[in-house]
């Protein structure tokens, strides 16, 4: 877990240039046009004209054209009409994210059942600028497809979009990059970033809910039937906030944000946009210490484990910021969400969950490994945090509490012949979210056994990923994010990174996806089926859950993590596995935290150096390797058993003896 909070001291921080600023997929200006024409139906001159500023599309009568953006986009459309030969002539623009949506009737959907309605202009009223109304904000898509449904004769000048997503970022400006030898995990590294931008919206711009239990997944729609889909619900305070998908759900969700949030502080460091989302939860807490399911106008649901992740929230968003104040101003919140989720614990040692709420797995109840397994990282959490700020009035209590949750999940759940533990005390499944959260929460008592629950994972998967059984036939991006933390804290780094190129790597590439950003969930079959849905069209595209490589790389391969607030404290522990290079770096207010590795074919580091700012201190550990480390400022450390403690911020630089 984290070593305990210090104070901070106050630094200044220098701007950091942004290296591999090239693999950056957001666009440098806010005005997009389409980058090409997918396909075209009926009679339409010069469909091409809208990829260029050159020139007039037309449309001659009942026709459409499908235009392609090359990545997953958000905004507000405009045309600008040169002409129309008939009063009653309308165009409409019909949006997907994937290209399996594409039709010259209806977008992707956002609701339980059916598509979303197209938007129309009224074109036939005189030429000019058309632009949708605010609350036709669509939050992602990389096709458009332009229809004309009269028999007029209708000219475009322009098309553009007002890219709206990250609304307070400097698009291009990351605070964060990450290079290596593989290009395939390069693109995984920034396609995470570059969700992440995608789900950062205008507070204003939420998703209003209007038919939630309205049209429900029962229903049998295959066409909209009527206008469904406005993006006009003020979710959170302040000018930007972090939501779970781009398209859809643009709400604040907890669980989403254990992943995100990492992600978000090592590559554009918009914790801004985090803070807003957190605070909108801890608007909700009810009297009794209980922390939302979801952020506003969800329904109130009970979630116990989503009321823990706003718990883990709160604390990374101290662990990146360091904002003290802003801790102690949730402090007694924080208190109170610790103390109602131990009023589930039982005599057995363990919580008993009686919400079933979760991820949309299903069998979230009893004495659960998942839900049992992120208490114990919260309690951790609790008393770290408690420690930093001179509470020691729980500390007793948690640090026992802990105790008895570690030796009553190992005694009940563990399966010794299956090298994974089970679901609860009556069944045989053993979850994917519940194992990888054992490792990440170091629940488990040894080392060997978190190795040992690393390879049964690994050794389940199939041809596009790692599986979920706690939820039929899915392959869950978030619940891989942990896996792959889990990976890595066994010290399986190449397992790790083959868990990304399996199936990131088919995530990103797959010609279904937008090649740009992740999608929230599939089947194990390679279908683009979530499971949890009935209505398919309905998937996310843009999911920051989604988004693990991203933090996994920087802070795992490349070794970058924080121990204390910001950065005061840290330790170095790269794992590169199989790859030969590696440079990355993040900032926080402290200054820059930077590492390159270099390694021969056979594992021999060729440059090993890593950079923390100055005021800072931590530790370093290299695993098998001798020889001494060298400080920018003279400073020499011998290395034993390949570690080294106590060190100053600054340069560092491996040297052999
Ligand atoms: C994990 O728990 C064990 C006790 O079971 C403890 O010895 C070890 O220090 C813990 N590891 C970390 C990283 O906290
Ligand atoms: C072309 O438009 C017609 C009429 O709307 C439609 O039935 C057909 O599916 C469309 N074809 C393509 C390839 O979009
Ligand atoms: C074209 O679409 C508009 C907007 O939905 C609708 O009002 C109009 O009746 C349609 N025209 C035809 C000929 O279908
Ligand atoms: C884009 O939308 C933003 C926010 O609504 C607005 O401030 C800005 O003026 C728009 N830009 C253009 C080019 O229309
Ligand atoms: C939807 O279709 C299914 C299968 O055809 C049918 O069983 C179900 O009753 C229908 N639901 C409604 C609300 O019409
Ligand atoms: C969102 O827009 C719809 C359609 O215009 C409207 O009915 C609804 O009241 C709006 N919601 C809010 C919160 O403004
Ligand atoms: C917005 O800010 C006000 C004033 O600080 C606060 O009372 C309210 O709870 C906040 N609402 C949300 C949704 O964060
Ligand atoms: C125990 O786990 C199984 C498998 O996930 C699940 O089907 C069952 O509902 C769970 N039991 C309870 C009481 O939640
Ligand atoms: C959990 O609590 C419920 C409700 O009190 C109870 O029915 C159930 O038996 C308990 N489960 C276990 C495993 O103790
Ligand atoms: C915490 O308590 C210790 C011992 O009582 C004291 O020395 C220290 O200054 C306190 N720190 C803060 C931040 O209050
Ligand atoms: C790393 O391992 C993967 C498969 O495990 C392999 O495809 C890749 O070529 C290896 N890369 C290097 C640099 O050895
Ligand atoms: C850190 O301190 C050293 C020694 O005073 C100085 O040379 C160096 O420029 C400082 N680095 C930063 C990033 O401030």
């Amino acid at each position: 877990m984290r070593s305990s909070w210090l104070l901070l001291p106050a630094l200044a921080i220098e701007a950091l240039a942004v290296p591999y600023e090239e693999y950056i997929l957001a666009p440098s200006s806010r005005d997009l046009i389409p980058a090409s024409v997918r396909q075209v139906n009926g009679s339409v001159t010069n469909a091409a004209a809208l990829t260029s500023s050159a020139g007039e599309t037309t449309f001659n009568g009942v026709s459409s054209v499908t235009y392609d953006f090359g990545l997953n986009i958000a905004g507000i459309v405009s045309v600008d009409v040169a002409s129309a030969s008939a009063e009653s002539a309308f165009i409409g623009v019909a949006f997907t994210e994937s290209s399996l949506w594409i039709s010259n009737e209806a977008c992707d959907a956002t609701q339980d059942a059916g598509l979303d309605t197209p938007l129309w202009f009224p074109v036939g009223q005189g030429a000019g600028v058309y632009t949708v109304d605010k609350k036709y904000n669509r939050g992602a898509f990389r096709y458009l497809t332009v229809i004309s449904n009269t028999t007029a004769t209708v000219s475009l000048n322009s098309l553009h979009i007002n890219y709206t997503a990250a609304p307070t970022q400097d698009l291009r400006a990351y605070k964060g990059y990450f290079h290596s030898n593989d290009e395939l995990i390069n693109r995984i590294w920034y396609a995470g970033a570059y969700t992440l931008q995608l789900c950062s919206i205008d507070p204003t711009s939420g998703d209003a809910l209007v038919w939630l239990g309205v049209i429900t997944s029962s229903d049998n729609i295959t066409l909209p039937q009527t206008d469904t889909w406005w993006s006009n619900y003020t979710i959170t305070n302040g000018s930007s906030t972090l939501v779970d998908g781009a398209k859809r759900d643009r709400l604040v969700w907890p669980g989403d944000m254990s992943i995100a949030l990492e992600s978000v502080a090592v590559s554009t460091a918009d914790l801004y946009s985090i803070r807003t989302a957190l605070e909108s939860l801890y608007a909700l807490q009810k009297a009794d210490g209980r922390l939302p399911y979801a952020g506003k106008p969800f329904t109130d649901i009970v979630s116990y484990t989503y009321h823990l992740h706003s718990l883990i929230g709160a604390a990374s968003y101290y662990e990146y910021t360091g904002d003290r104040a802003w801790l102690s101003r949730y402090w007694g919140q924080y208190k109170k969400g610790v103390q109602w989720a131990l009023s589930s614990v039982d005599q057995t040692g363990l919580a008993n969950i009686t919400a079933s709420a979760d991820w949309l797995r299903f069998g979230m109840g009893a004495h659960n490994i998942e839900a049992n397994a992120i208490l114990y990282y919260v309690l951790n959490d609790a008393i770290s945090l408690a420690q930093t700020l001179n509470d020691s009035s729980n500390i007793r209590n948690w640090s026992t509490t802990a105790a008895g949750i570690k030796s009553a999940a190992n005694a009940l759940l563990w399966d010794e012949s299956s090298g994974l533990y089970t679901d609860n005390e009556t069944t045989t499944l053993h979850p994917q979210d519940g194992n990888s959260w054992a490792v990440k929460a170091n629940l488990t008592l040894s080392a060997n056994q978190s190795a040992v629950i690393s390879s049964a994972l690994a050794a389940r998967w199939g041809p596009y990923g790692a599986p979920a059984p706690e939820a039929g036939t899915t392959v869950s991006p978030f619940i891989g994010g942990f896996e792959l933390q889990a990976h890595y804290l066994a010290g399986q780094p190449d397992v790790a990174l083959d868990l990304l190129r399996l199936q990131w790597g088919f995530m990103l590439d797959d010609p279904r996806m937008t090649n740009s950003s992740f999608i929230e969930g599939y089947s194990t079959d390679g279908s683009l089926v979530y499971a949890p849905y009935r209505n398919t069209p309905r998937v996310s595209h843009a999911h920051g859950w989604s988004t693990g490589p991203t933090s996994a790389l920087t802070i795992y391969a490349a070794g970058l993590h924080l121990t204390g607030p910001a950065g005061v404290t840290w330790l170095f522990k790269p794992q590169p596995g199989n790859l030969t290079q590696v440079e990355a770096g993040f900032e926080t207010r402290l200054g820059a935290f930077q590492s390159i590795i270099s390694r021969s074919s056979t594992g021999e580091y060729q440059d090993l150096t890593f950079t923390t700012p100055n005021g800072t201190s931590g530790s370093v550990e290299l695993g098998n390797v001798s020889g001494k480390l060298v400080s920018d400022q003279g400073v020499t450390v011998r290395l034993v058993g390949g570690k080294a403690s106590e060190l100053q911020g600054g340069k560092w630089k491996l040297e052999s003896i």
